[in-house]
């Protein structure tokens, strides 16, 4: 993979904003999925900086959230989809198509299995994702499949604690189960962005980089595709060779 290891998370964040910026750029109707978290924080607001100094338009660009709470929707504000809308798209005018996992589906697999024929019909020029400290990506926890697709899942008790902060500081009012695109769906991009920041991030970057192929570390399937290029403050690539 490519790694670009920033002085800083402003660094980091404003070095993967040009990175899409330049994408966009060259292709307006990118197919683009993104994740929410802590760490693209910085990212989508230099993303909206960027658009408004350069004059990028998003009025052919279709944008993709990588997961959702079951159970959460648009209205509620842990839903990924309402921090989405609040850290960028409602900062983009026009602003791109958006489509997203409803996590108050009447029927949480069959709005999978729709989002996954979407995404397959659509095509992802560009997934970036974010990593959790115990490797996760989406939401496929430790022991996921490789070849999964997009699916209800149980959230780890880790990543509720680290969820937590979000939901009033309580790990038990974090939802138990959210609905992920699969580690297939998102090898299926095109182009791979990895952030991660700080050095909680440290060892599972590591992990994912220079470990074996292993489903206790989904990151580390990211080493079988081709365009990866991982965006890494220096703590959290404190612990590559
Ligand atoms: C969020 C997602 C997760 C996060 C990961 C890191 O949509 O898919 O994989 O990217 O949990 O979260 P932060 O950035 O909050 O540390």
């Amino acid at each position: 993979p490519r790694i670009r290891v920033a002085e800083s998370y402003e660094a980091m964040s404003a070095a993967a904003a040009e990175a899409i910026a330049r994408r966009l750029a060259a292709r307006p109707s990118l197919r683009l999925a993104l994740p929410t978290g802590h760490t693209p924080i910085g990212l989508y607001r230099r993303l909206v900086e960027l658009t408004r100094q350069e004059g990028l338009r998003w009025d052919r660009a279709r944008v993709f959230l990588l997961d959702e709470y079951l159970g959460l929707g648009p209205d509620d504000p842990g839903s990924f989809r309402r921090y989405m809308d609040e850290h960028l798209l409602r900062h983009l005018d026009p602003a791109p198509a958006v489509d997203a996992l409803n996590g108050k589906a009447a029927d949480p697999e069959v709005e999978c299995a729709r989002y996954e024929q979407v995404l397959a019909r659509e095509g992802l020029d560009l997934v970036v994702l974010g990593i959790g400290r115990n490797g996760h990506i989406g939401f496929n926890e430790p022991g996921s499949p490789f070849q999964s697709r997009t699916r209800v899942v149980t959230l780890t008790a880790d990543t509720r604690r680290a969820n937590a902060p979000d939901f009033g500081g309580d790990p038990e009012a974090v939802p138990p189960r959210a609905l992920t695109v699969g580690i297939a769906t998102i090898l299926d991009g095109k182009e791979i962005f990895v952030l991660a920041a700080g050095e909680a991030k440290a060892p599972a970057v590591e992990r994912a980089i220079q470990g074996p192929l292993d489903p206790a570390v989904p990151a580390s399937a990211l080493q079988r595709h081709p365009k990866v290029t991982w965006f890494l403050d220096r703590d959290a690539a404190r612990d590559l060779d």
